[in-house]
């Protein structure tokens, strides 16, 4: 696909490149996204020569334009209005689920479009589908926000990957449950009162019931795995236990013996097969692990060369996410096809 391209100007060297994004969905993602792109939009200018304009927005109704200070007129129910218009280069996929999000994708890929989603069910699910689409047209197919929320996480992934054998993949991947946890251990709040605060802070999904039984996680983990192992692990082969079961007297009794409660996601690769599960499990104290809390996520990734990588941030919340949809909407832009994650179609 060709941007349209212009002579820079003033002090800026780069050649200045208009672009246009599309965002399916102004939900909480999907606002802090449009905001994050206009607040940037002169730095991001400035430093790539890239004019980036929020050209066309999906949702239900002009009004709901508002939640991104967008004007009415760019909101349109068919997503065909999207993937036809040329003015759009990268489609910000933020609707979640799995319907109609993944064919929406796929739509969007086969038109050629850049596409950048922080949606784990809908890769989960529809990795192969979605990458194989992505390969065909030369689009890029980008999703650092699905795992992790705000941390470069599978960007070092992909650089780890390059030089490694990763052979086992530990964390903590879902930031509401371990807000929930936290709360429990250290301010003695009830699940309830924990998991409500989870979603007045935007950490929650729709359906808390995809966090706290740890669906959330497994296709978090389904993702890491893939890449892994270079082939699509299901989620469905995942083992699964959430944190609904846990009761505050399994948090005194850890504590008294110098541990917390975690949600953990564990991957590894032996004899060429994966082993995975997402669990609640007893950390000691002196893990690391141990003092990640509220919405942070931290992951271990163990490679043959580098040996044991940890990575940490915010790994839910709008702002947080919105940061690493940005930085792919750049790296799709500035990188096309070769963008694309190197796991197997
Ligand atoms: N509900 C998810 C979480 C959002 O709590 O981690 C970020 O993927």
């Amino acid at each position: 696909m060709e941007l349209a391209t212009v002579v820079g100007e003033g002090m800026n060297m780069n050649p200045k490149r208009s672009a246009g994004v599309a965002i399916l969905g102004l939900g909480t993602i999907g606002s802090a996204v449009a905001n994050l792109l206009q607040k940037r939009a002169p730095e991001i200018e400035r430093q790539y020569g890239l004019s980036i304009e929020i050209a066309k927005v999906l949702e239900r109704g002009p009004e709901r334009a508002a939640r991104g200070n967008l004007p009415g007129e760019i909101v349109t129910q068919d997503i065909d209005e999207i993937t036809g218009d040329d003015r759009v280069d990268v489609v910000v996929e933020v609707l979640g689920g799995q319907s109609p999000a993944a064919d929406y994708m796929a739509k969007s890929l086969a038109a050629g479009k850049h596409v950048v989603t922080a949606n784990k069910e809908a890769l989960a699910f529809h990795f192969e589908r979605l990458l194989r689409t992505a390969h065909e047209s030369g689009a890029a197919l980008l999703c650092e926000a699905s795992v992790g929320g705000g941390i470069p996480l599978l960007v070092s992934y992909r650089q780890i990957l390059a030089a490694n054998q990763v052979t086992s993949i530990r964390g903590i991947v879902n930031g509401t449950t371990n807000y929930i946890l936290t709360q429990m251990t250290d301010a003695g709040a009830t699940f309830d009162d924990a998991l409500k605060k989870a979603q007045e802070l935007g950490y929650a999904e729709p359906d808390p019931t995809a966090d706290v039984e740890g669906y959330d996680a497994v296709y978090k983990l389904s993702i890491l795995a893939s890449m892994m192992a270079g082939q699509h692990i299901h989620p469905e082969s995942i083992e699964r236990t959430g944190i609904t079961g846990i009761r505050p007297e399994d948090i005194e009794t850890a504590r008294n013996e110098g541990q917390v409660l975690k949600l953990l996601a564990q991957a590894t690769l032996k004899d060429g097969r994966v082993t995975a599960s997402v669990r609640p499990e007893r950390v000691a104290q002196a893990n690391l692990l141990a003092h990640v809390k509220d919405n942070h996520n931290a992951v271990e990734i163990v490679g043959d060369s580098v040996g044991p990588v940890v990575l940490s941030g915010q790994g839910a919340g709008p702002s947080p996410t919105a940061s690493a949809i940005v930085s792919d909407v750049l790296e799709a832009l500035r990188c096309g096809s070769s963008a694309t994650p190197p796991w197997t179609s």
